[in-house]
């Protein structure tokens, strides 16, 4: 394959980011037109994700193939909790609920987690190469929306402490997916699904905009 996987993977993803970034409930959320409820319910709805790809994350250290992705500094999983103690209080475990949509999402990273490393890294790339990215740009808005304290509580997902330099930890990201332990058919298993991932996104979105109409 001529192509590096990092970019064939983005570029076969393109079309699916616009679609999720201009998702009338993103586009909703970043515009400052919901309520912290709604920002508050969206994080619910990753903690479910992160639980998934996090909890499948240790048996995976020595896998050939998804082994090299599974860094702790980009756990997400503990500034999650933080982020929604601050949001609905310490008592916030007793009334978390997934989406539908979100728990068709989690069952999909876990089976992955647990049958097929290369797709676990098809989810591992979509979530937090995404965060490391337009990730930076919700942590902006939240903040400036809802007036949490910079880099604080309620956007602590937003913020990797332990990656000073992010241009160059993604830098280094897409030289581990250009060595992705896989021959070309496999890697397009992989392309197809980061693509399966982005619609999960997009599912979710769709269902926190049914949850959250503009009455506007
Ligand atoms: C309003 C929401 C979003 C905004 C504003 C946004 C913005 C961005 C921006 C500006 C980049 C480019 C960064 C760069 O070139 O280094 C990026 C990359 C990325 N985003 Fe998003 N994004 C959003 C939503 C999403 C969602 C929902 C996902 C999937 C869960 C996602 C996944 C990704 C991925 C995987 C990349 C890395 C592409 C690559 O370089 O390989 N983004 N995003």
């Amino acid at each position: 394959m001529d192509t590096p996987f990092s970019t064939l993977i983005r570029t076969a993803s393109h079309e699916q980011h616009t679609e999720a970034e201009t998702s009338s409930f993103m586009g909703d959320l970043l515009g400052g037109r919901l309520a912290v409820d709604a920002y508050a319910r969206y994080t619910e709805q990753l903690w479910f994700v992160y639980k998934a790809l996090e909890d499948g994350a240790e048996a995976l250290r020595d896998d050939p193939v998804a082994g090299p992705f599974i860094q702790p500094e980009l756990f997400r999983t503990a500034a999650l909790e933080q982020d929604l103690a601050h949001l609905r209080g310490t008592g916030w475990r007793a009334g978390v609920s997934p989406l539908p949509a979100t728990v068709a999402y989690a069952e999909r990273v876990a089976e992955c987690a647990r049958d097929w490393p290369a797709g676990y890294v098809a989810h591992h790339y979509t979530r937090y190469l995404g965060d490391l990215s337009g990730g930076q740009i919700i942590r902006d808005k939240a903040e400036r929306t809802w007036g949490f304290a910079r880099k604080g509580d309620g956007v602590r997902f937003y913020v990797f402490d332990a990656i000073s330099n992010p241009a160059a930890f993604k830098r280094t990201y897409r030289e581990l997916l250009d060595g992705v332990n896989a021959d070309d058919l496999e890697k397009q298993r992989i392309v197809d699904e980061c693509k399966r991932a982005f619609a999960f996104n997009s599912a979710v979105f769709h269902e926190l905009g049914g949850e959250f109409p503009l009455s506007a």
